[in-house]
């Protein structure tokens, strides 16, 4: 098992690149399925989804759209209880079915406010694929990923998208912090 050291801490393997895509295209075939007569438009959770989201995003074989959107509400490695839109929705969502794309869903709180925001600009439906979900510690019961790749418990990860402080997003597995 590969370990890493990250700003004195050690980070063990604990979902390699094949369990990864493994996992990816589980997601990406129920997409592919729930979505048939549908030509959804994918909302791309800046930073931390970058990975998940080209990796999904190239298994899916419907006709779709791709934009992006950035929000911030961690610090270090705790939550801070309230999300910032850095880069706002730069399209209209108006009557398109929104396939939210998240790195991790942790508390729930992002997922809980974005939700609503894409409500109120007037998405018709929104779903959630999210490579990680933490279940113990959701708060918002609508922020449950409808397209988790992999639950995790109250455990803090890096890798594939996810950073500790901006560093680690270009790891090609999701490490877990050791202590
Ligand atoms: P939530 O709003 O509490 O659900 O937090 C979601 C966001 O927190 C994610 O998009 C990540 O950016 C960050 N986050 C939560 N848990 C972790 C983790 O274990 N590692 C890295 N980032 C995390």
């Amino acid at each position: 098992m590969r370990c890493i050291e990250e700003q004195g801490h050690i980070f063990e393997e604990w979902l390699t690149p094949e369990q990864i895509t493994e996992r990816v295209q589980a997601v990406a075939d129920r997409i592919n399925e729930d979505y048939k007569d549908k030509s959804p438009l994918f909302v791309v959770v800046l930073n931390g989804a970058f990975v998940f989201a080209a990796d999904v995003i190239r298994r899916i074989n419907r006709r779709c759209k791709v934009t992006f959107i950035r929000v911030k509400s961690y610090e270090g490695t705790t939550s801070t209880g309230n999300i910032k839109f850095i880069i706002p929705l730069q399209q209209n969502i108006e009557g398109r079915d929104v396939i939210v794309l998240e790195d991790i869903v942790d508390t729930g709180l992002t997922i809980h406010q974005l939700k609503d925001y894409l409500y109120e600009q007037g998405a018709a439906s929104v779903k959630v694929a999210a490579m990680l979900c933490k279940p113990d510690k959701i708060q918002f019961p609508d922020a449950v990923p409808e397209y988790p790749a992999q639950c995790i418990k109250d455990e803090f990860v890096i890798g594939y998208g996810l950073d500790w402080e901006g560093f680690c997003r270009n790891l090609d597995a999701i490490f877990k912090l050791k202590e």
